[in-house]
């Protein structure tokens, strides 16, 4: 097993509140304290010259930080572009396909939330239908997660949503595998890697999906608002959600998706420049670099894991083969969503633990998630057991 957080001081790089015990990296990131001095920084060179910075040294920053992301994920440059979060991703891709009556979108109901609204919402003004595909619980092989969404697709199907790692079950989907056979389908995919950068390989070149939409902010630990929207090649045509001067400006400054989604009216661009400096940063800590973190949360994530099988007894979600560096268990009971759910406040104001739990209607569950960052030590999630074994009897 990797050393933990704790013994090798990295917790130190992050400025979490040392009087809480945080194992919900998952729900928004935590960026170092080094990568939020780099966007201070970018902000005073900002500041001291708006003008300047927007129109010069700013766009330099802004096209490495679009090379060296694509880099990372070995994505092709022309289709990546910047949006402020993965909902903004999804959103901008519902809006803009050529999709309507006649047409179904599949979507699986362990969809975050949100981006099932996105979905809805779209539905409701283009007309075509959603399809829901079951992911049964508890998750043990691949397949009953790749028949589940083929179960749902049909001759109509138009376009897949599918996570790379499910927000309320922490579970990583067979998206590698979906992505391909929905291409023979002649299914477009639009991946949902929200929990992706940082998180998992991905290699988008090689995945070949129609749009991939995912968050910096999380498990890369980027400031907030960096996140990323890549479309294939033959999928350039589609328009950010706010349509700016890129609109008209002339080809021979640039293809029209870069004018169009590089500049989608002002905004404050430092998050997503501080890119670079976060691969960098955390990626140096280690000789194996981000493989190297991937790894080690991940097998934190399964450590602790099992610590809370034997130790409280849950039942967790998924087979082990799902789990990266997030992990979630059924609590017994009804979903109390959309309230808080209480264990949640228990667990936080009695024993000072930050988890979520979380009602999940679709399944008439609770389920609790851990996540594992380099900041996290085995030591917490012991705590976690022995609240739980207090709270849950
Ligand atoms: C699977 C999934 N999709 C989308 C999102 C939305 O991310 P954001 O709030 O950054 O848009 C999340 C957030 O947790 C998520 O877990």
């Amino acid at each position: 097993m990797s050393s933990g957080g704790l013994e090798l001081g990295l917790s130190k790089l992050w400025q979490l509140d040392p009087d809480i015990v945080f194992l919900n990296h998952g729900s928004f990131g935590a960026s170092p304290m080094a990568v939020l001095d780099h966007q201070t920084e970018l902000r005073a060179i900002m500041e001291s010259d708006p003008v300047n910075f927007i129109d010069g040294q700013g766009r330099e920053l802004w096209a490495e930080a679009i090379t060296r992301l694509s880099g990372f994920l070995n994505a092709d440059p022309n289709g990546m572009a910047f949006v402020a979060n993965a909902t903004t991703g999804v959103n901008t891709v519902l809006s803009s396909l050529d999709i309507g009556i006649g047409d179904e979108v599949v979507v699986t109901d362990t969809t975050y939330q949100a981006c099932r609204n996105a979905v809805d919402h779209h539905s409701s003004i283009k007309g075509f239908s959603v399809k829901v595909a079951n992911i049964p619980i508890p998750l043990t092989s691949k397949h009953e997660a790749i028949d589940a969404v083929l179960s749902q697709v049909g001759s109509n199907t138009k376009l897949a949503m599918i996570d790379t790692v499910s927000s309320p079950t922490g579970i990583r989907m067979p998206f590698e595998e979906l992505v391909e056979i929905l291409n023979g389908r002649g299914v477009d995919t639009l991946l949902d890697a929200a929990h992706g950068p940082g998180l998992i390989p991905l290699d988008i070149s090689r995945l070949n999906a129609a749009f991939v939409t995912g968050n910096c902010h999380k498990w890369l630990c980027t400031p907030k608002g960096s996140a990323f929207l890549h479309a294939r090649s033959d999928k350039l045509h589609i328009r950010p959600l706010v349509i700016s001067h890129g609109a008209t400006l002339p080809e021979k400054l640039g293809p029209r998706f870069r004018l169009e989604f590089d500049w989608t009216g002002t905004v404050d661009p430092t998050a997503w420049m501080c890119i670079p400096f976060a691969i960098d940063h955390l990626g140096s800590l280690f000789e194996g670099g981000w493989d190297e973190i991937i790894s080690r949360n991940h097998h934190m994530a399964l450590a602790a894991r099992s610590l809370i099988i034997d130790r409280v007894g849950l039942q967790p979600v998924c087979s082990e083969e799902f789990i990266t560096s997030m992990a979630a268990f059924i609590i017994p009971g009804s979903p109390h969503h959309p309230d808080p759910d209480p264990l949640h406040d228990l667990l936080y104001r009695a024993h000072g633990i930050q988890v979520p739990v979380q009602g999940w209607t679709n399944h008439a569950a609770r389920y609790l998630r851990i996540s594992s960052h380099l900041y996290n030590d085995l030591g917490q999630y012991r705590r976690l057991s022995e609240a739980l074994i207090h709270e849950l009897g």
